[in-house]
């Protein structure tokens, strides 16, 4: 839908979508955004991702920062042989060590892109390297040509650049792109810019560096002041034809430019953003879905473009605008970001067919057992539950996928709760094959299916978040129940998803314990010899 009236012009008032005008789609979700506190995802989850970006359009993905950990390496190089179409790029801080490993990682990929970055800001300069100025622009030359030396393909960051004095920026640029920078980001990293400050930044670099037309400029916007993808479309304005963004926004902090959101702004009012890009909108809502599925991250409601609330209209007046014309009150249909209208209704009858075709409809593809154990757990909840909504089935399967391949599972649970305390809890789980069994006692029952698996699976690991929520309306709602552990410093979330909100709990702790394990395993291997069984992974 366009607006006409004189304030919003119409499409043929503006230039058509040239090639310069084209813009390049960098996700950074499995780097950035798996950088969020507790936003850990498995190889194969990245591989996962990593696919569907690759199909929805994305023209780069930074698949990792490879020196950080032997898993970061493994996960940056397997993308890197795998993905077809988009160019992988991995991180690296300046210096050769990195930049070697980085090239070693993205190697094998059609197009590798080795992305190189140094602080460039007085704050940072003075406190975190603690260099000088003249020290860091020798680094971007000879960090840069380093990594062209290796491949083509380089992009050079200059961190923390929204805060950096323009004639330093400017020198800056100027020398990664002698070096052989081939795009150059400057990056909002502390999310202290706004629309207007950061397209003067833009257009000034472009105007004063000499050789500024031989590289490709980037935006890269954090959240911390909810201006993210308001900056980042400031920045094409600015002349900037790179896009850094994450799927839901996910990052540092308050997150990164939300990719749907920067993709449909674009699409919907293109009559006054005329900047064209590759990306199939229709698959944005399945994308959201896979990454708050292998994050544990939910989704807020009224998030733009990808929330639940996001195409429903609840007041009298809008539902009756609807009726009459749909563009009354929607700018964008629900179709065009792939929430398609519903037409199979499910329910203790449906069969895996329909079972299928309703997971084609809410964007799943599963795989053969995947969807065997997910369509057995469909049927135990159509036999429990009057209707079975959407909202049910995506639980359920954000829940299976989230829980693949674990190596410890709930098995059984029964607990004791209410007035006559105390509270307990008989759980049962499946540890590497064997069952075990135990029976803990504690302050209410979610503090007892607690107790009885510290006992099965000693740790250490802080428990820093139990949340519950309801995923539809009713008595006989499934339960969704979101679990934050911290070890070490580093922390993961997971979600377990159940009718019955002890199950929940006792499947989104065990979930969040394997997600500990994995991340043992990648950061501290000497650990998982410590004990038998899974105690040294975890204690
Ligand atoms: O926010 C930031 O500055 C970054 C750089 C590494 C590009 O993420
Ligand atoms: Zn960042």
């Amino acid at each position: 839908m366009t607006t006409q009236n004189s304030a919003h012009p119409t499409p043929s008032a503006i230039a058509p979508v040239s090639d310069k005008d084209r813009v390049l789609i960098f996700d950074t979700t499995l780097r950035d955004g798996e950088q969020s506190p507790g936003a850990s995802m498995t190889l194969e989850e990245k591989l996962e991702v990593a696919d569907l970006l690759d199909s929805m359009g994305v023209d780069i993905i930074e698949a990792g920062f490879p020196i950080a950990s032997e898993g970061d390496f493994e996960a940056v190089s397997a993308i890197a042989r795998r993905v077809k179409n988009a160019t992988v790029a991995g991180l690296a801080r300046a210096s050769f060590k990195d930049i070697d490993r980085c090239a070693e990682a993205v190697r094998h990929a059609a197009k590798p892109r080795i992305h190189t970055f140094v602080s460039t800001s007085p704050l940072h300069m003075k406190y975190k390297l603690q260099k000088e100025p003249s020290e860091v622009l020798e680094m971007v030359s000879a960090q840069v040509a380093r990594a062209r030396n290796q491949v083509p393909d380089v992009e050079w960051s200059a961190e923390d650049g929204t805060r950096t004095e323009m004639d330093f920026l400017c020198r800056c640029v100027e020398a990664a792109i002698a070096a052989g920078a081939t795009t150059i980001n400057i990056p909002d990293t502390v999310g202290y810019t706004v629309p207007e400050e950061y397209e003067y930044i833009f257009r000034t670099v472009r105007e004063r560096v000499p050789n500024a037309d031989k590289a490709i400029f980037s935006v890269h916007c954090h959240n911390d002041l909810g201006l993210a993808v308001a900056n980042t479309l400031a920045g094409l304005r600015g002349g900037a034809r790179q896009i850094e963004c994450t799927i839901n926004g996910i990052g540092e902090r308050a997150g990164n430019a939300a990719l749907e959101e920067v993709v449909m702004a674009l699409r919907t009012r293109a009559d006054v953003l005329p900047y064209g890009n590759r990306i199939d909108s229709t698959m944005l809502t399945r994308a959201s879905r896979l990454v708050s599925a292998v994050t544990s991250f939910p989704v807020q409601y009224n998030k733009a473009i990808v929330g639940r609330n996001a195409f429903a209209h609840e007041s009298g007046i809008h539902q009756d605008g609807m009726l009459k014309n749909a563009q009354t009150y929607e700018i964008m249909t629900p179709e065009s970001v792939g929430v398609s209208k519903t037409s199979l209704v499910m329910g203790k009858h449906s069969g895996s067919h329909a079972f299928k075709e309703k997971l084609k409809e809410l964007g799943y593809t599963l795989g053969d057992n995947a969807l065997k154990d997910a369509f057995k757990r469909f049927k135990d909840l159509a036999d429990r539950k009057k209707i079975v909504y959407d909202e049910d089935i995506e639980a359920l399967v954000d829940d299976e996928i989230g829980h693949a391949g674990e190596r410890m599972k709930v098995v059984a649970l029964t607990v004791i709760a209410g007035t006559m305390g105390p509270q307990s809890a008989t759980l049962t789980l499946d540890i590497d094959g064997t069952h075990k069994t135990h029976q803990a006692t504690g302050n209410g029952p979610v503090d007892a299916i607690f107790n009885a698996i510290h006992a099965l699976v000693p740790h250490s690991a802080v428990l820093e978040l139990y949340q519950v929520h309801a995923v539809t309306e009713g008595t006989d709602a499934q339960a969704e129940v979101s679990i934050r552990l911290s070890e070490d410093g580093k922390s993961v979330t997971a979600k377990g998803a159940d009718p019955d909100t002890m199950v929940a709990s006792a499947r989104a702790y065990i979930a969040a314990l394997n997600k500990l394990m994995v991340k043992r395993l990648k950061t501290k291997p000497e650990a998982m010899l410590q004990n038998p069984g899974l105690r040294g992974s975890v204690a």
